[in-house]
């Protein structure tokens, strides 16, 4: 059996690797634009603002999803709900009114990345681009990510999200309802409708064309 100094110092060194592994809250970035709404995690994109999105190289987590984007003075939210292969992209309309000061619907830039401040801020700072505040998931293809926070449920997403009968992030499929999930029951939500059914919504999400400034309904 260990020692009592053993066990502190195995406390200490468990500490000090959880600390290690604890990413940082705030840095600089050189952003590019994105043009094309996605969500590795299955967010709804006609019920957030997909303008204000950032795809970003670290898996979305449960806590971390409001990121505030700083240049020469400036300041806009963005929402950390994709991760890309290595890029610090965000939406082009985000990337456009943070580097120029316009929308990019009114005055379309390019160009490549420029560094600016990004920080880790309260999920509350971006309440205005959720769905009344809350994340709104897919129902049909989130549970593993809802799953994961709801193993985390001090979490600011298990305390916060929503399950949405659509099956894909830009809503061409399925029924705009919230479902309900107790995971103690079932790990699938009950949905007024069908779970997962492949209807034609209606609904869409818009992306703004890089370079033109077009708003384009995503394919
Ligand atoms: C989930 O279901 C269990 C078992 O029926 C119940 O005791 C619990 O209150 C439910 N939780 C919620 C949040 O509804």
């Amino acid at each position: 059996m260990p020692s009592l100094s053993n066990l502190v110092g195995l406390a200490a060194a468990a500490a000090a690797s959880v600390s290690a592994a604890v990413l940082p809250r705030d840095g600089t970035a050189s952003i590019t634009p994105h043009e094309q709404y996605s969500s590795s995690v299955g967010v709804i994109g006609c019920h957030i603002n997909t303008n204000r999105v950032a795809y970003w190289p670290s898996p979305v987590d449960c806590n971390n999803i409001c990121v505030k984007l700083t240049y020469q003075g400036r300041s806009i939210n963005v929402l950390k709900i994709d991760q890309s292969g290595g890029a610090f992209d965000i939406s082009y309309d985000a990337w456009n009114q943070l580097l120029f000061n316009k929308p990019a619907t009114v005055e379309p830039h390019q160009g490549g990345g420029t560094n600016v401040q990004w920080q880790y801020v309260d999920n509350s700072q971006c309440a205005s681009l959720l769905h009344n505040g809350k994340l709104p998931l897919s129902a049909s293809n989130s549970i593993n990510y809802v799953a994961s926070c709801l193993n985390q449920p001090n979490s600011w997403v298990a305390k916060n999200y929503e399950l949405i009968n659509l099956q894909d992030s830009v809503c061409h499929f399925g029924w705009d309802e919230v479902c309900k999930l107790n995971l103690s029951v079932s790990n699938q939500p009950t949905c007024p409708h069908t779970l997962g059914d492949p209807r034609k919504s209606g609904l869409t999400v818009y992306n703004i064309q890089y370079g033109t400034g077009k708003v384009v309904a995503a394919a």
